[in-house]
C-alpha cells in the first residue's frame, strides 16, 4: 500500500512510526513531516490545509490511504475530497466534523441521543447567555462554540468571572466568528481522562484510554497547552468502566449520528470526567475531538501491539466489525520538550543535540513534534517540539526511562514538565 499522513506534530510521527512498520506498507508520504518523519517516511512540502495540493498528490501518486493528523483539514473537508476523488481517507466528513468544531451541535446531538453530559444553554445573544448565568450561578462554565485553539474554555469561579467571558466572546470578539455563539454549561467535579475509540460509521472498536496534562507547568500550574505530556493506560478508567463508556457515550454517539446523515468515521476522541460519588464512578462527556490527541496518540502507538494500517483503512472502508486489537500490558509515556516561553511566545530555530543518546535509553522512542534538519544539525519551529517517549512495566518506571532521555538532550532554549504521570504514579505506589 501507498499511505499519506497529513500533518507535522508528534502525533504524526507516532502514526508514521506505526504505519511504517506495517508489512502491507510498500511507500509511505507525509505532508509536510518534520526532521524526525523524514527517518520513516519520505516527507512531502504541502501544508497540512492546502486541500486541493493534497488531493492533487494523493491523484498523482495513486495513494491507497490517506490518513488525516489534525482537525483543521478535516473541518475544512479535506476527507470528503478526497473521497470524491476516489481516494480511501481516514478521518470524519467536513459534517462529521462539527462534533469537535460546534460545541453547540455536539451538546444538542448528546441531548437527542441520551450521552451523559453536563446540562447547557446555548446562546447568540450575550443578554440572554448573562441571564442564564446570573440565573444558575457560580462555578460554571463558558465555551465558544467554534475552534478557538484552546483558549476558548473559562471554567468560571464566579459570576463576574463568567459574565466577563461572555463579553470577551460576544461583545469584543476575541475569538472572532468561533465566539458569536457560546455554550454555558454546568460546572463538573471529578478527574479527567481521555478515551479513543476507532469508528467506521457505524461500528466502533474501542482503543485505549489515556491521561493528558493540560497545564504548562508542575504541579498543574499556569496556563493551558496542547498538552505536556501524557500516559496510557489511565489506570482510573478500569476495564468496567471502559465498557461503560463504550455503551453509554461512545455507541449512542455512533448511531445517532448515523441515524442523523452524518455518520462518523475516523477517531472518536472523548474527553471525560470521572466524579466517583460514594465508590461508585460516574463518566460524564467533556468534549468529542475527531481526531486522536497529541501527545495521547504517542503513547497509544508504543502499546499497540497489532498492525494499525489495515485497521485504519477498515476503519475508512466500513469494515471495522471484521478487526480486532491487541495492546501490549506495559504503559507508555511521553514527555512533552517545549520551546522556553511555549505557549506564549518563544524562539525557533534553536539547536537540539544529544537526540542519539536519549533514543539509546532503554525502552526510549523520540517522536519529534517540530523539528528540521540543517546539515547534521536538529533544529526547533515550533512550540511543543519533541515528545520523549517510553514504554515499560509501569508508569514510574517508563517515568523514569523518559526522563533519563530528557536528561541526555542538550537544549537550553527548552523546557518541559518534571511530574508527567504523577496521578498513575501516585495510585501504583497506593498513595491514592
Ligand atoms: P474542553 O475543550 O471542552 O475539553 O474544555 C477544556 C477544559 O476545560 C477541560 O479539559 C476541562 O478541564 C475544563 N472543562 C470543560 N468543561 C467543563 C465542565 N463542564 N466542568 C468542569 N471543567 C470543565
Ligand atoms: N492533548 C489534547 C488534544 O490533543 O486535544
Amino acid at each position: 500500500m501507498k499511505v499519506l499522513i497529513v500533518g507535522s506534530g508528534g502525533r504524526e510521527h507516532a502514526l508514521a512510526w506505526a504505519i511504517a512498520a506495517s508489512p502491507l506498507c510498500d511507500a509511505l508520504y507525509c505532508a509536510p513531516g518534520n526532521a524526525g518523519i523524514a527517518a520513516v517516511a519520505t516527507c512531502v512540502a504541502i501544508g497540512a490545509e492546502e486541500v486541493d495540493r493534497l488531493v492533487d498528490f494523493a491523484r498523482e501518486k495513486r495513494i491507497d490511504l490517506v490518513v488525516v493528523g489534525p482537525e483543521a483539514p478535516l473541518v475544512l473537508g479535506l476527507v470528503d475530497r478526497l473521497e470524491a476523488a476516489g481516494i480511501a481517507a481516514f478521518g470524519p466528513s467536513a459534517a462529521a466534523a462539527e462534533l469537535e468544531g460546534s460545541k453547540g451541535y455536539m451538546k444538542d446531538l448528546c441531548a437527542r441521543h441520551g450521552v451523559p453530559t453536563a446540562a447547557y444553554g446555548r446562546f447568540r445573544d450575550p443578554e440572554a447567555a448573562r441571564a442564564f448565568v446570573r440565573a444558575k450561578g457560580a462555578p460554571i462554565v463558558v465555551k465558544t462554540d467554534g475552534l478557538a485553539a484552546g483558549k476558548g474554555v473559562t471554567v468560571a469561579r464566579t459570576v463576574e468571572e463568567a459574565l466577563a467571558a461572555i463579553d470577551d466572546a460576544m461583545v469584543d470578539g476575541r475569538f472572532g466568528e468561533a465566539g458569536s455563539e457560546v455554550v454555558v454549561e454546568a460546572f463538573l467535579s471529578g478527574e479527567e481522562v481521555s478515551f479513543f475509540a476507532l469508528v467506521d460509521g457505524s461500528t466502533a472498536l474501542a482503543l485505549a484510554s489515556a491521561q493528558d496534562h493540560k497545564a504548562v507547568g508542575d504541579g498543574d500550574t499556569g496556563p493551558n497547552t496542547g498538552g505536556m505530556g501524557a500516559y496510557s493506560p489511565a489506570p482510573l478508567l478500569t476495564p468496567a468502566l471502559q465498557q461503560q463508556v463504550m455503551e453509554t457515550i461512545i455507541a449512542p454517539t455512533v448511531r445517532g449520528m448515523a441515524a442523523e446523515g452524518r455518520p462518523f468515521k475516523g477517531v472518536l476522541f472523548a474527553g471525560l470526567m470521572i466524579d466517583t460519588v460514594d465508590g461508585v464512578a460516574t463518566p460524564q462527556l467533556l468534549e468529542f475531538n475527531v481526531r486522536f490527541g497529541d501527545p495521547e496518540c504517542q503513547a497509544l502507538m508504543l502499546r499497540l501491539k497489532s498492525d494499525l494500517l489495515p485497521v485504519l483503512l477498515a476503519a475508512a472502508q466500513g469494515r471495522l466489525a471484521t478487526q480486532s486489537l491487541a495492546w501490549r500490558d506495559e504503559a507508555a509515556l511521553c514527555v512533552v520538550m517545549a520551546a522556553r516561553g511555549y505557549p506564549g511566545d518563544y524562539a525557533k530555530n534553536t539547536v537540539i543535540a544529544g537526540l542519539d543518546a536519549a533514543a539509546a535509553v532503554e525502552g526510549v522512542t523520540l517522536f519529534h513534534a517540530a523539528t528540521r534538519r540543517e546539515g547534521e544539525a536538529v533544529l526547533s519551529t515550533g512550540g511543543r517540539v519533541l515528545g520523549v517517549s517510553a514504554r515499560a512495566p509501569s508508569v514510574a518506571e517508563a517515568q523514569r526511562r523518559a526522563y533519563a532521555a530528557i536528561d541526555r538532550i542538550s537544549w537550553p532554549e527548552g523546557f518541559c514538565r518534571r511530574d508527567i504521570g504523577w496521578r498513575a504514579v501516585a495510585r501504583e505506589q497506593g498513595a491514592v
